[in-house]
């Protein structure tokens, strides 16, 4: 067999820590992200939409689509907080502070912008609503790029491999 495909060693495995909130060790909140990421981003595309083609349905769209991934963000943040708050190691970790202040700065956009949408989607559109939408997809990058940092970075919610030290879920960071 290929080295290249030969199964890595235990000295070559990163450490990792489990999270909290997870079913049969699949933690749940990088599963719950997925839905207001998509929401959030697509948001500032259809105001784009909408400017270029006049149709109203793509301002009704993304008052919408605001509006779900503001809810769906704030599940996914209240999961992400008991991992933040239950795993000492996380809160050990800039980046895990970092992307939680770049989620709840992302989810109080999103408030914002659903907000300034709801009586008229379409008049909202030009010029806050796209300024709002722009840089919630700047902040969606932001703390979507952080969380991946603490999982593929930091193995946070990753479940243990057998051939790993077990250092348990409240050990600190490494070197
Ligand atoms: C205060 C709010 C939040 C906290 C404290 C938090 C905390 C965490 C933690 C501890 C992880 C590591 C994996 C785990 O433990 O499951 C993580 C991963 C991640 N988070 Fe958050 N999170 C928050 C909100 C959000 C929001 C609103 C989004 C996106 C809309 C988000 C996107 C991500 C992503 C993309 C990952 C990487 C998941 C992966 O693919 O493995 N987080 N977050």
């Amino acid at each position: 067999m290929p080295e290249s495909l030969k199964p890595p060693k235990p000295p070559q495995l990163s450490r990792t820590v489990e999270s909290r909130v997870a079913i049969r060790k699949h933690p749940v909140h990088p599963m719950l992200v997925v839905f207001p990421i998509a929401f959030l981003m697509v948001v500032a595309p259809l105001d784009l939409l909408h400017l270029w083609s006049g149709l109203a349905f793509w301002a009704q769209m993304a008052m919408v689509l605001s509006a779900a991934g503001l809810a769906l963000g704030l599940v996914a943040a209240a999961v992400g907080t008991v991992d933040l708050l239950l795993i000492p190691v996380v809160r050990r970790h800039v980046s895990a502070w970092s992307h939680a202040l770049a989620a709840v700065m992302l989810l109080a956009i999103a408030a914002a912008n659903t907000w300034l949408r709801w009586e008229d989607p379409v008049a909202a559109v030009w010029p806050w609503g796209l300024l709002l939408s722009s840089v919630m997809a700047l902040l969606v990058g932001v703390a979507g790029w952080l969380g991946g940092g603490l999982s593929f970075h930091h193995g946070i919610g990753v479940a243990g491999h057998p051939g790993t030290e077990d250092r348990g879920p409240d050990a600190p960071p490494e070197a």
